[in-house]
C-alpha cells in the first residue's frame, strides 16, 4: 500500500446498484435484470447529456428520471414498485469485500474518501446504511461543481480539497469510462472490472485491473 490516499467511485465500485432491483425481484417478474440494465445505462446517460449541456440536475432526479423511463420500457413490471426501488437505492447492499479493504487501508494511514456523481444526500445516506462514515475521511460529491464524471473539475474536487497532486491519489472505479476520466485528471487508476468486460478507452489505461477491491492489500 503506497498511495497517500485511497479514492472510491461509488455506484457500482461500493454499492451494488443492481441490489435495489434484487431485492424485489420475485414482485417485479423475469424482466427484473433488464430493468436494472435500462435504469442504469439511464441514468449514466442523462448525467453525460446534461454535462455537455450545461443543464446539472441532481443524480436523485436523474435516478428518478431514469427509472420512469424504465418502467415504461419494461411494462409486465409492476409501476407501483417505483418508490420501492428508489427508498432502495438510499441504502444500496455494498459489496462484500467493501469494509474490511477500507479498513485494512485505513490503518495503513492512507486518507480515504467517495468520489461520485451522487447527490451529497444519498451518497450520506448509503454511506452510513453499509456503516462506512466510520472509515471515510470524506465523501465528495459532484454537486460541489454541478458537473457530472468526466468532467475535469470534479476529479480536481479531490486534488483541491487535500492539497494533493494527482499521482498521489489512488482511483478506483468499476466504471471504465471513469477509469479514464479519473486518468486524463492524472491519478493513479484502478479499475475493478467486476464484471469481466473488456476494455475500452485504451488511450487512458488504468496502472492496474482487478476484479474486486480485495487485489488492493496486495498490489497497493
Ligand atoms: C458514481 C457513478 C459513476 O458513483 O456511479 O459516480
Amino acid at each position: 500500500m503506497h498511495h497517500a490516499a485511497y479514492v472510491f467511485d461509488a455506484y457500482g465500485t461500493l454499492f451494488d446498484v443492481h441490489a435495489a432491483v434484487r431485492r424485489h425481484a420475485s414482485d417485479i417478474g423475469p424482466k427484473g435484470q433488464l430493468l436494472s440494465e435500462i435504469w442504469r445505462a439511464k441514468q449514466l446517460e442523462y448525467s453525460w447529456v446534461r454535462s455537455l449541456m450545461g443543464a446539472y440536475a441532481d443524480f436523485w432526479q436523474l435516478t428518478e428520471q431514469a427509472l420512469d423511463f424504465a418502467l415504461r420500457k419494461v411494462p409486465s413490471a409492476d409501476a407501483s414498485l417505483r418508490q420501492k426501488l428508489l427508498d432502495a437505492y438510499w441504502n444500496l447492499d455494498c459489496y462484500p469485500e467493501v469494509p474490511g479493504v477500507l479498513r485494512a487501508l485505513k490503518a495503513s494511514g492512507a486518507k480515504l474518501a467517495v468520489l461520485s456523481n451522487g447527490s451529497p444526500e444519498m451518497l450520506n445516506a448509503a454511506v452510513k446504511s453499509a456503516a462506512l462514515d466510520q472509515i471515510l475521511d470524506d465523501v465528495f460529491s459532484v454537486d460541489e461543481v454541478k458537473r457530472f464524471k468526466t468532467d475535469p473539475n470534479v476529479y480536481d474536487i479531490v486534488t483541491t480539497a487535500w492539497r494533493l497532486y494527482p499521482a498521489a491519489v489512488s482511483f478506483q472505479s468499476s466504471n471504465r469510462w471513469d477509469v479514464a476520466g479519473a486518468t486524463k485528471a492524472g491519478f493513479r487508476t484502478v479499475w475493478i472490472n467486476r464484471a469481466d468486460q473488456p476494455d475500452e478507452y485504451q488511450d487512458f489505461s488504468p496502472t492496474l485491473i482487478l476484479p474486486s477491491l480485495e487485489g488492493l492489500l496486495t498490489y497497493g
